[in-house]
């Protein structure tokens, strides 16, 4: 990270000089300035020790300062030179002074062929254990458009936190526990009388759940039989129990499938897993006076919260806020936890508001030991801005999206060769295969550049669409880089033997925008470690794609004198930009 490598620095140079400055150097990365970094440390001092003539008479103005600042700043390895510029337009003794900083180019170069052998990694300074609770579908219900923000988002931040060094544990809170339950295993029991012997096919999970709420709503007999069902769960009655683990293994399978096409592990820890911690903890939290009865519930009220968290029902049973409450206590204690990360959409900001709150009253969540987050986002919508929804209404399945997705890039590959020569074209398996990367790669890429906050526009044209910030132009610009290494033969062993004997030359100013650009990718992510906004990995692939666009448009590589220089530039690029589809879940192609 080259502005916290220079604010360290800095900071450590200016503080043997003026001791009392405790303050540590803000450094910002600027864009379209002919220096790298600038800041405003200089400015904020003058403010704080307006009266530093006393101990430092030779100091008259924030110019003076900044000047002298600049003076005791090192240029050496990373910075070429230091130079100050004026804020605003007053005039020079009043005004405030920024310090800004250019970077070495031959520095930059260097660092940046170290990447060609290496592979490209990031040591955090501090491993954490953190907990990525994503997905989190509800069993006996297929997987919707609804999941797919929270599992995409959710993979690709869990893969960023490994990426940076953590322990990550990914779980799937799936529901797989309620009274729904009673009423599902009592039409399982009616329509697969032999279910102990066989597990039934039930390959339309909505539907299963439809008839059975159906009958649930009409049959007061059927009724009184899922209640009883529920409780005979709760018991742990043998054959119940059994039905429920047949349900819920329907689902897996299903879900599963889909997981494994978007590539994508997790854990399941559903919420059943927390059933036998549940009473106990209430017990507990009551005699700490913590749960406390209201209106025939047991509740934890929350400081600066008006509603409290219901904990036990009128009924007696546990609910969901009830086994978040277990599964926050869970991952602290047990998995020691030292952050969560929860992903749901924004219709759950107050449920975990509130169990956030209980949790820090009780005592389980300590937040200067535990960070928890909530990572929320918005709806997807259709063009009309409504809820996205099946033509008949309902709420779309997520393997019908993929599908689609799927479908279309295949026909897209099929375009793009329609005038290609016969030795170029491929079999229809492999266009579907190629199909399939690239849709659901530009599918999983138009969700993560989203502002996770806002709601969104599904559409397969833009999702598909081979120009702009699309997968489908990611990806392209990936295989033409591809397609220049493999042009001039430079294969892993020759690029090795290149980095050995060429030295890497930053000189036009589209080597130095990208060189500096692929350099700041530690500095990219601690930004998107404090914010969780993974929109900013999207921008930065984004922009090295355009700005390897850019430099190759205007400097020759294959057949240049520098030609040597610039294949290492290239292949640079190549590994920070499949670092970032990794990151963003995407797998790529080295071909079309
Ligand atoms: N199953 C829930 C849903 O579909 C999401 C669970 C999120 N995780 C949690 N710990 N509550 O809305």
């Amino acid at each position: 990270n080259i502005s916290k490598y220079l604010s360290d620095l800095i900071t450590d140079s200016v503080q043997a000089e003026f001791e009392e400055f405790k303050e540590k150097f803000v450094i910002n990365s600027e864009k379209d300035k002919p220096w790298q970094y600038s800041t405003p440390t200089a400015i904020k001092l003058w403010n704080m020790n307006k009266n530093m003539t006393s101990s430092y008479p030779f100091i008259k103005s924030c110019k003076e300062l900044a000047e002298r600042i600049s003076e005791l700043i090192p240029t050496t390895g990373m910075i070429e030179s230091v130079a100050i510029s004026k804020a605003g337009k007053g005039p020079d003794e009043k005004s405030g002074y920024f310090i800004n900083i250019y970077l070495s180019t031959s520095a930059m170069a260097q660092k940046l062929q170290e990447l060609v052998t290496t592979d490209i990694t990031y040591q955090t300074e501090k491993k954490l254990k953190v907990v990525v609770d994503f997905s989190s579908p509800n069993i006996a219900k297929n997987l919707h458009v609804g999941h797919l923000r929270t599992t995409i988002l959710g993979d690709s931040m869990a893969r960023l936190l490994e990426f940076m060094g953590h322990d990550v544990k990914r779980v799937n809170h799936i529901g797989d526990w309620g009274t729904q339950f009673g009423m599902l295993i009592a039409h399982m029991q009616d329509k697969y009388p032999d279910f102990l012997d066989q597990q039934p096919e039930i390959s339309d999970l909505d539907g299963f759940y439809k008839e059975a709420k159906k009958r649930f709503d009409k049959e007061e007999d059927f009724k009184t039989r899922s209640r009883e069902t529920v409780v005979k769960l709760q018991g742990g009655d043998q054959e119940i129990l059994e039905g429920w683990k047949m349900i819920v293994n329907v689902s897996r399978v299903q879900f599963d499938k889909i997981y494994k096409r978007l590539d994508i592990v997790n854990n399941e820890y559903g919420e059943s897993f927390y059933n036998d911690m549940i009473p106990p903890l209430v017990q507990k939290l009551e005699e700490d006076g913590i749960v406390v009865e209201d209106d025939g519930c047991k509740c934890i009220f929350i400081p600066k919260i008006k509603v409290p968290l219901i904990v036990v029902k009128s009924d007696g049973g546990y609910n969901y806020d009830t086994t978040d409450l277990a599964a926050m206590k869970y991952r602290i204690e047990v998995e020691k936890a030292e952050r969560i990360i929860v992903l749901t959409d924004m219709g759950q900001n107050f449920h975990f508001k509130q169990v956030e709150g209980a949790c820090i009253k009780a005592g389980i969540l300590d937040p200067k030991t535990t960070k928890f987050d909530h990572m929320c986002f918005g709806l997807i919508l259709d063009e009309n801005g409504e809820r996205f929804r099946s033509s008949s209404g309902e709420s779309v399945q997520l393997v019908s999206l993929l599908d689609e997705a799927k479908e279309r890039a295949t026909e897209l590959c099929k375009m793009k060769h329609e005038n290609a020569s016969e030795e170029i074209k491929l079999t229809e398996e492999e266009y579907q295969e190629r199909g399939e990367i690239i849709g659901l790669a530009s599918l999983k890429y138009y969700d993560l550049k989203q502002n996770r906050s806002s709601s969104y526009v599904f559409s397969y044209d833009r999702i598909l669409d081979s120009k702009g910030d699309t997968g489908v132009y990611l990806l392209y610009m990936y295989v033409r880089l591809c397609s220049i290494l493999r042009k001039g033969g430079y294969d892993e062993e020759r690029l090795a033997e290149v980095a050995k004997e060429t030295e890497l030359i930053l000189e036009t100013p589209e080597e130095i925008k990208l060189g500096l650009l692929l350099l700041r990718l530690p500095e990219y992510l601690d930004g998107v470690m404090n914010d969780l906004q993974l929109n900013m990995l999207c921008s930065i692939l984004y922009e090295v794609s355009t700005q390897v666009g850019s430099f190759y448009a205007n400097n020759k590589v294959l057949g240049d004198p520098k030609e040597a220089s610039r294949i290492l530039l290239i292949e640079i690029t190549r590994k920070v930009m499949k670092t970032l589809f990794e990151l963003l879940g995407m797998k790529t192609l080295e071909q079309i």
